[in-house]
């Protein structure tokens, strides 16, 4: 019946695509349905590559809040729509807007790199932004000399150090999804897929990561998955990517890495799945709920992503 259902809807949702010129842009870990309604899958540095350059009305953004309002920040004149406004992310509201500004204060001197995984006031507190798809290769496009700040996420900077040996403030925020993989249970895992290989996202604690094989973004751990020969892969990050992993890859294995709580068998990102198809035709129809944002904080908190993807398109990415 929920087949049905579900078919009518998205049947609703494409018609009305047509007929109010919009594009559903999904990131990889919204739910199977979704990826195959959304006009673009990808990451969040190819999310905001596509918010950047498409000549809908109106965009729909099946992701996260913060991701949302990227999209508007770089296409301010249109509109942008989330189909659920409580959609939020654990790792953005790690960094609270007031410490964070104190702890410049207390750093001072230093570029502050943020993330992309951030609310709007701090991104109005930074020079540059970034995503685990070039967090590497901004900081190395800054001088040798320049000391940083990084926030929020103290899994990808602890990797950003070692790549790239600079010299980092670190803010204490993470991802509870994450955070949540079990380096026990990956190595028992492991016993039973002995040739499995483990890929890991940036955003995993250090002993998680220090056991991949592979480390990168969840576009990057995708193409992974197509141009390595491994037939079985392990996967460290929110499990909705296997959807594409699967379809690109029909004859591989992948396996979700498990949680530390074992009765939570994988980690899922809560707030990506509180995305539905039936929130997103209720959102299309009606218009709302939409990304609104105060044009001068717009215009403070686009600075630091267009440099951003400035350097990002000057060095092919
Ligand atoms: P990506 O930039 O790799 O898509 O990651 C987004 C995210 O929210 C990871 O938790
Ligand atoms: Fe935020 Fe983590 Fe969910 Fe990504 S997986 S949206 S970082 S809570």
């Amino acid at each position: 019946m929920k087949e049905v259902k579900n078919i009518e809807l998205v049947e609703k949702i494409r018609e009305l695509k047509k007929l109010k010129n919009a594009i559903i842009l999904s990131h990889y870990y919204q739910t199977s349905d979704i990826q195959d309604i959304a006009d673009f899958i990808g990451d969040s540095l190819a999310l905001s590559q596509k918010a950047a350059d498409n000549s809908a009305d109106i965009i729909l953004f099946a992701g996260v809040r913060f991701m949302a309002e990227t999209a508007k920040i770089l296409s301010p004149a249109k509109k942008v729509l989330i189909p659920d406004m409580n959609a939020g992310c654990s790792l953005a509201d790690s960094c609270d807007p007031v410490r964070f500004k104190e702890f410049i204060r207390n750093n001072p001197g230093r570029t502050v790199v943020t993330y992309v995984n951030t609310n709007i006031d701090i991104k109005v507190l930074s020079d540059i932004s970034c995503t685990s798809s070039n967090a590497v290769q901004i900081i190395e496009s800054l001088p040798a000399e320049e000391k940083i700040i990084f926030g929020p996420d103290r899994n990808l900077v602890s990797y950003i150090k070692e790549m790239t040996g600079r010299d980092i403030a670190i803010w204490d925020g993470a991802c509870h999804v994450h955070e949540d993989f079990s380096v026990e249970a990956i190595l028992d895992l492991k016993k039973q897929y002995p040739e499995a290989k483990l890929i890991v996202h940036p955003e995993c604690e250090p002993p998680v990561r220090m056991m991949a094989d592979f480390t990168g973004s969840t576009a990057a751990l995708l193409k992974f998955t197509s141009i390595d020969s491994s037939d079985e892969f392990i996967v460290a990050t929110e499990p909705g990517i296997i959807y594409q992993m699967e379809k690109k890859n029909p004859m591989k294995k992948f396996i979700p890495a498990p949680s530390k709580n074992s009765a939570r068998g994988c980690s899922e990102c809560n707030f990506m799945k509180m995305i539905t198809i039936e929130k997103i035709y209720e959102c299309l129809k009606k218009e709302e709920p939409e990304i609104v944002i105060d044009k001068e904080v717009l215009l403070k908190a686009r600075k630091p992503i267009v440099r951003m993807m400035k350097i990002s398109e000057k060095i092919g990415l």
